[in-house]
């Protein structure tokens, strides 16, 4: 199969490049890298896959990078990822988690590809959940720009597969974790707790530590995207695939993660975390139901906690 990943050369995006390529598809990444390094496609470019350089927001110049790779099936994952900057300046992110969906899809529909699956995301749309783990029928209360923004691109997405002939999926993603996310960004607890490890430094907590996520191995999420680009869709116009929820529905605790944290690194040394004053806005709870995907991509998150930090801690080696 050929198959483009928008946002390739990211942490979940090369990750899945990789996944495609060990399967036999033809893969290019599509990435401004912006966020995502040419290193993390290092692997995957030695086995014959490609990176174009490209911005999202260029629609023209997705277009044409489209018209000539043919790609059957699109993994639209480059976005503005950053939920303090959708904060700052909700009309950037909006280009690029927006503008840059409906240039992804356009680019889509005209090369003639046959699927889109896009990243969106479960906690950041839910906000806080009256339902915990929250299904796909709860409601949609963005707290930031960034979660309204996907909201809206899973409309575009829905919307193109009701009045044109690409089937599209949007996969609600819970709090991805794993190799290749970087210690040094925002939001992703876990690489900033395995890098703090590494580095011999104590872990610093926002607030008591009880605020829960759901956290899903990266593994497990390319495994549910690989489902989903597969899957034929629905064709019925009228009743377009609803969103996906793909999380492990497994709530853990900062202060619970925190400790597990410390056992795979096997620092019981160090001194205990440190607790700072709290974020405000900070949803309390988030934990997924993923029983529609179950029920519909036969996909459910085999990866343990543990089993996913040592693996993500062993490669910060
Ligand atoms: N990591 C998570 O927990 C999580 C949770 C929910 C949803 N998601 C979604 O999954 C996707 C991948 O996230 P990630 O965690 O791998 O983040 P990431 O920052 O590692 O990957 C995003 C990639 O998009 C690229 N990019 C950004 N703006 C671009 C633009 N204008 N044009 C082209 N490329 C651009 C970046 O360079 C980067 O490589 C995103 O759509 C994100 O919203 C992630």
């Amino acid at each position: 199969m050929r198959a483009v990943v928008t946002g390739g050369a990211g942490f979940i995006g090369s990750n899945l490049v990789d996944a495609l390529i060990a399967r036999g598809d033809e893969v290019t990444a599509c990435d401004s890298l912006v966020a995502g390094r040419r290193e993390n496609l290092a692997g995957a470019l030695a086995a014959g896959g490609r990176l174009e350089t490209i911005d999202v927001c260029d629609g023209a110049g997705l277009g044409r990078v489209f018209d000539e790779l043919k790609p059957e099936v699109v993994f639209h994952l480059a976005a503005q990822v950053d939920v303090r900057r959708s904060v700052e300046d909700p009309a950037a992110d909006a280009r690029t988690n927006i503008e840059g969906t409906i240039n992804a899809l356009q680019a889509a529909r005209t090369s003639g590809a046959r699927r889109l699956v896009l990243a969106s995301t479960g906690g950041a749309i839910y906000g806080d959940a009256d339902t915990i783990p929250t299904p796909e029928s709860a409601p949609e209360r963005p707290l930031a720009p960034y979660g309204q923004a996907k909201l809206a691109a899973e409309g575009y997405c829905r919307m193109w597969s009701e009045l044109c002939g690409l089937t599209t999926a949007a996969l609600r993603l819970a709090n991805v974790y794993g190799p290749r996310q970087d210690p040094a960004g925002e939001g992703g607890v876990v690489a900033i707790f395995c890098g703090r490890l590494r580095a011999g430094m104590p872990l610093l907590i926002y607030g008591d530590g009880s605020q829960t996520r759901d956290f899903v191995y990266v593994g497990d999420v390319v495994d549910a995207m690989l489902r989903a680009g597969d899957a034929n869709g629905h064709r019925d116009q009228r009743n377009p695939a609803p969103p996906l929820n793909i999380g492990a529905g497994r709530e853990t605790s900062v202060l619970q993660l925190a400790a597990a944290c410390r056992e795979v690194a096997g620092a019981p040394e160090l001194p205990p975390p440190l607790h700072v004053r709290a974020r405000p806005g900070e949803v309390h709870r988030s934990c997924l139901d993923a029983g529609a995907a179950r029920a519909g991509l036969g996909w459910t998150a085999s990866t343990p906690l543990w089993d996913g930090l040592a693996a993500t801690y062993a490669a910060l080696a």
